[in-house]
Formats: C-alpha cells, structure tokens, sequence
C-alpha cells in the first residue's frame, strides 16, 4: 500500500490506478470501514482510502481532541483489506489557510435530526468530502448507512453539483448483540457497553411494530424515547422518517427509523430502513 500524505503525491500516483473506488474514512477503523473497503474491491480495480479526522466537522465541546488515532493498526488493516493506495494529509495540507470556502447543505437537510444537534456538522463533512473528491478522484466513493443522514449530503451534494462520482452505500455492521460498530464505541465503560445494544434493539421494535400495522409514528418515538431515559440514556431523537430526505412521511413512502441518545458521555447514532 502507497501511503501519500501531500496531495501531489496522490495527483501523481492518479493515472495509475484506472477505476477507482474510494472509501473517506477518520482512522480508528472497526469492521465496517474493512466491509466497505471489500465492497470497494468489488466496484473497481483499484481501491484507495483516506484517513484524516476533519476538524470542521466537530462541534465546539466535541470529541476532535480525543478521537482515537491509531493510524498504524489502521494502515495494516487496510493493506491486508486490499488498499493500494491511502491518503492520509495533516491539517496543513488539507487546511493549509483559514478555510474561506465552505459547502453549505440545503438547510431543510441540515437543519433536521442530527444536524438539529451537531450545527455546522454537514457543512465541515460536505466541504472536506468535495475536497477530498477534488484530489483523489475517485469513480466511485463508499460511505456506510450508519451515518444515514451524512449519506444523503452527500448524494445530494454529488448530483447538485454533477460531481462526477457514484456514490454507492454499504450496510452497517454490527456486533453480535446488535449494537452498530462505530469508531466512538471504545469509549463506552463496561457497563454503558452491555446496556448500549438497547438502542438497536428498540429501532428493531418500532420497525416490528410499523410491519405489524402500527401507524402512530408519535407514539411508537414517544415510547422508545421513554425507554431510553428510563434506563439512563439522554436521547437527542427517535424518529421515523422517509429515507429520500429524511422529512416526515406520507403514506406509502419507504421509511427509515432513526435514533440519537447520549450514554454517560458517548453520543451513540443508530438506523434501520423499514
Ligand atoms: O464518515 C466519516 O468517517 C466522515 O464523516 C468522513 C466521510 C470521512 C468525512 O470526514
């Protein structure tokens, strides 16, 4: 695997590597960024990936300062995954001068569910995944449906913008008990571990109940949102939306259930398509 950390380095390796399928990450990396990468293998003969924690997508008060780098345990991962080349720029190559240039998302897309909670989030996420686009040119770029709302910025940005990138979706991966995989996981106690696969489990019941017939969105988000706080949880949202953009639905449409809670002092996100 080429490690490039300057952008004409990756620029000059570019003509090398025919189709190419991209999978942005921030490092710390689980089994999900390793499912994409494989499902990356399957889109084009060459897989790059990318590894830089983006200060513009963190909030003041959040987690920039302590999410784990591990960039070593994260680069033989994805050689034995099958990456030929990586991208991993620090801030003075990514962010060289004060950022005057920034992606805006359509508000009716950011001003809901997380980005209600996270202000500015999609606008940081949106800008460092068209630069990063920008340089790696990617034909195809993979980004995991536990982050459902990201997903949509970003096709969104993608066809507004008639980027000329596919950007193909992978499903979550999850432990054996139902809890997501996420690279904040590893802050969890043992004890706030054991108890977090309650949040996959009530998405799981909503999505039992609307199968069933149930068609009181409110109170079936009411309730979980009860159960949540009830055994210690801060929930910020349970909702169930329409998965095109995430607005409240209408009758028929395909829906996806979506949940952010706080245990202790982990933000955990959560989905399920229905
Ligand atoms: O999903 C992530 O890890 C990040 O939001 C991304 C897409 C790599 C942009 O920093």
């Amino acid at each position: 695997m080429q490690i490039h950390t300057t952008i004409a380095s990756f620029r000059a390796a570019r003509p090398t590597m025919g189709r190419l399928a991209f999978v942005p990450t921030m490092g710390n990396l689980h089994d999900g960024h390793i499912a994409l990468v494989t499902q990356a293998a399957s889109q084009a003969n060459t897989v790059a990936a990318s590894i830089f924690v983006n200060r513009l997508q963190f909030g003041a008060g959040e987690d920039f300062d302590r999410y784990p780098r591990t960039f070593r345990e994260d680069c033989q991962r994805l050689e034995s995954a099958g990456v030929a080349h990586l991208f991993a720029p620090d801030e003075t190559v990514m962010y060289p001068t004060p950022q005057t240039y920034h992606v805006e998302p359509a508000a009716n897309h950011v001003n809901i569910l997380e980005g209600a909670f996270r202000s500015g989030h999609f606008g940081g996420v949106a800008t460092v995944v068209l630069k990063l686009f920008n340089i790696v040119q990617p034909d195809v770029a993979l980004f995991g449906k536990k982050d459902y709302q990201q997903l949509m910025v970003i096709r969104n940005m993608v066809e507004e913008l008639a980027m000329p990138v596919d950007v193909v979706a992978g499903e979550t991966v999850r432990a054996a008990d139902g809890l997501a995989l996420s690279s904040r996981n590893g802050y969890l106690t043992a004890e706030e571990r054991a108890e977090a696969p309650r949040l996959h489990r009530l998405l799981a019941k909503i999505r039992g109940a609307v199968h069933a017939g149930e068609r009181d969105f409110l109170k079936l988000e009411t309730q979980a949102m009860a159960d949540l706080a009830a055994h210690g949880w801060k929930p910020d949202y349970i909702a169930l939306r329409r998965r095109s953009d995430l607005q409240h639905p209408q009758a028929g449409q395909d829906l996806v259930v979506l949940a952010a809670a706080r245990l202790g002092s982990t933000r955990l996100i959560d989905n399920l398509e229905i």
